[in-house]
């Protein structure tokens, strides 16, 4: 498979530039920045990239690759920061410049190569401080604007190119084209990273595995095309285990052992410990303390399944390509299959080795991976659910009424919006429930129920979010059914706080 090679400097947009890529087909993979020259060789790219990152060039201790990577014939491509460290690098000048940050007009030069098929001037994404003030001899300009006058530049002979914006940013007009003359027609890489080549080689890899492996599952997408993949390869070596900890939504325990018994042929174990972790929780109102109490409980159950039904080698997890590099766990170019210990708490006499064959994908990619793999379309489409599950959204001590109005509730925010056509439009839709009350009345009869708080929220990637501005009709149906479809509920209210400050969650 060609790869292209996107060294991290540390900008917020270095996990663009890969995807932008993937969706065009080629295999893109972030690494550190400082990369060695032999994992480098080892990874064997098509073409390399710099991202951009928050340093100066100038400064004492700015980040810098490898500087054989320099004299490589491998095609390079450098942006913001990066193309500010290739205009040191052979030579030019980089001094500190008025900020220019968000849109500017890139006037091109030069549309021969890098810049072919862009237009003669388009819309492009600043965000710098530093500039190139003098290019290297062996550099021309290929692109500027009104601020930078050497916003893009070329070393044809040596295949090496700078531009001081961000094509990987929607901001950014013909971004994409930009990224494809390097890729496609500079790198000459191949276009053949597809879900279909991606099933056939993580399933070939899988069954060279000995061993049984133990795979819990949420009934969330990850952990379930986790699962299916590996059945694929090794069969009735893999156990499936659910926890049904009593926090999920409403029937959705029912729903996960039909989705697996009725459509997937895989072992599976469903272990009730609704009690157990209500009992835990008891008395429990700080959001953190739940937290723990609830990962805590999961593992004890999880290990004790292990200890009964064992011996298994493999511990199975979902983890996709965003929380390896976020927590920094990133093992650069090893095989899928690592071996590591204490993962995600669990205890090191469990001396499982770890499998996580998701580990090279973004959440959209496994979303296809689902779809070739059968599951389900309206799993495809649910919106995400935390980890802890109601606990989180039951504010104060957990206890099986609000669980009940939590459930009940967040159905009908689901429903209304599915029926409104709303649903697929946002990233998450509930119920949140506290203690507090309101005075209502019923039938001409006083009634001290509980407030239910609603939250529908719209998102990229969860980091920011934004509630959505529903229509007033949408609201009032859905406050006048939760009112009188549950018996303990007073008030509806509409969470419009945005995150930031808020969180999506209200624990
Ligand atoms: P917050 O509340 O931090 O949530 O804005 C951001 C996104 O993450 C989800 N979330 C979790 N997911 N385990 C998970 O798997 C957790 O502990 C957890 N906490 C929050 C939340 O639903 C939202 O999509």
């Amino acid at each position: 498979m060609d790869k292209i090679v996107v060294l991290d400097f540390g900008s917020q947009y270095s996990h663009l530039i890969c995807r932008r890529i993937r969706e065009f087909s080629v295999y893109a993979e972030l690494v550190p920045y400082d990369i060695s020259l032999e994992k480098l060789r080892e990874l064997g790219p098509k073409g390399i990239i710099f991202s951009g990152g928050p340093s100066s060039v100038y400064a004492k201790d700015s980040p810098r690759p490898v500087p054989e990577i320099f004299r490589l014939k491998t095609p390079l491509l450098g942006i913001c920061y990066g193309h500010q460290l290739i205009v040191d690098n052979f030579g030019g000048k980089v001094k500190r410049a008025n900020k220019e940050y968000g849109h500017s007009v890139l006037t091109i030069d030069n549309g021969s190569d890098l810049l072919s098929g862009v237009g003669s001037s388009v819309r492009a994404w600043m965000s710098h401080g530093d500039e190139a003030e003098k290019i290297p001899n062996s550099f021309e300009i290929i692109g500027h604007t009104e601020r930078s006058h050497a916003a893009a530049i070329a070393n044809r002979q040596q295949s090496i190119f700078g531009i001081q914006f961000h094509p990987e940013v929607v901001h950014t007009e013909n971004g994409i084209q930009i990224l494809k003359n390097f890729v496609l027609n500079i790198c000459g890489a191949r276009q053949d990273w597809t879900m279909e080549s991606f099933v056939e080689k993580t399933v070939k890899e899988i069954s060279k595995i000995d061993g049984r492996v133990l795979c819990g599952v949420s009934g969330g997408i990850d952990s379930t095309v986790a699962a299916l993949l590996i059945h694929r390869a090794i069969g009735d070596r893999l156990g499936c285990v659910f926890v049904d900890n009593g926090l999920l939504r409403l029937n959705e325990e029912d729903e996960i052992k039909k989705m697996f018994e009725q459509n997937f042929a895989v072992n599976f174990t469903a272990i009730d410990a609704k009690k157990q972790f209500l009992d835990k929780l008891k008395g429990v109102s700080d959001p953190e303390l739940k937290r723990k109490i609830v990962g805590e409980e999961f593992v004890r159950i999880f290990t004790e399944f292990a200890k009964k039904n064992g011996p298994f080698r493999w511990l199975a997890q979902g983890t996709l390509y965003p929380d390896v590099i976020e927590s920094g766990v990133s093992k650069g170019p090893a095989a899928i299959i690592k071996t590591h210990h204490n993962v995600g708490g669990l205890p090191d006499w469990l001396d499982l080795e770890v499998l996580e064959p998701l580990k090279d994908l973004y959440k959209d990619e496994v979303r296809k991976v689902a779809s070739i793999l059968g599951v389900p379309r309206h799993l495809l489409l649910r919106h995400p659910f935390p980890g802890p599950g109601l606990a989180v959204r039951v504010i104060g001590e957990v206890t099986e009424k609000k669980l009940g109005i939590a459930k009940l509730a967040s159905r009908i925010v689901e429903d209304e919006l599915e029926a409104a056509g709303w649903y697929d439009k946002v990233w998450q839709a509930y119920a949140s429930v506290g203690d507090d009350k309101a005075v209502g009345v019923v039938g001409d009869e006083r009634k001290y129920g509980n407030i239910v708080m609603i939250r529908v929220v719209e998102s990229i990637d969860a980091m920011t979010a934004d509630w959505s501005r529903l229509p007033y009709e949408l609201l009032s149906k859905i406050s006048n059914r939760i009112t009188n479809e549950i018996e303990d509920v007073t008030w509806v209210s509409y969470v419009i706080s945005s995150k930031p400050p808020a969180t999506i969650e209200p624990q």
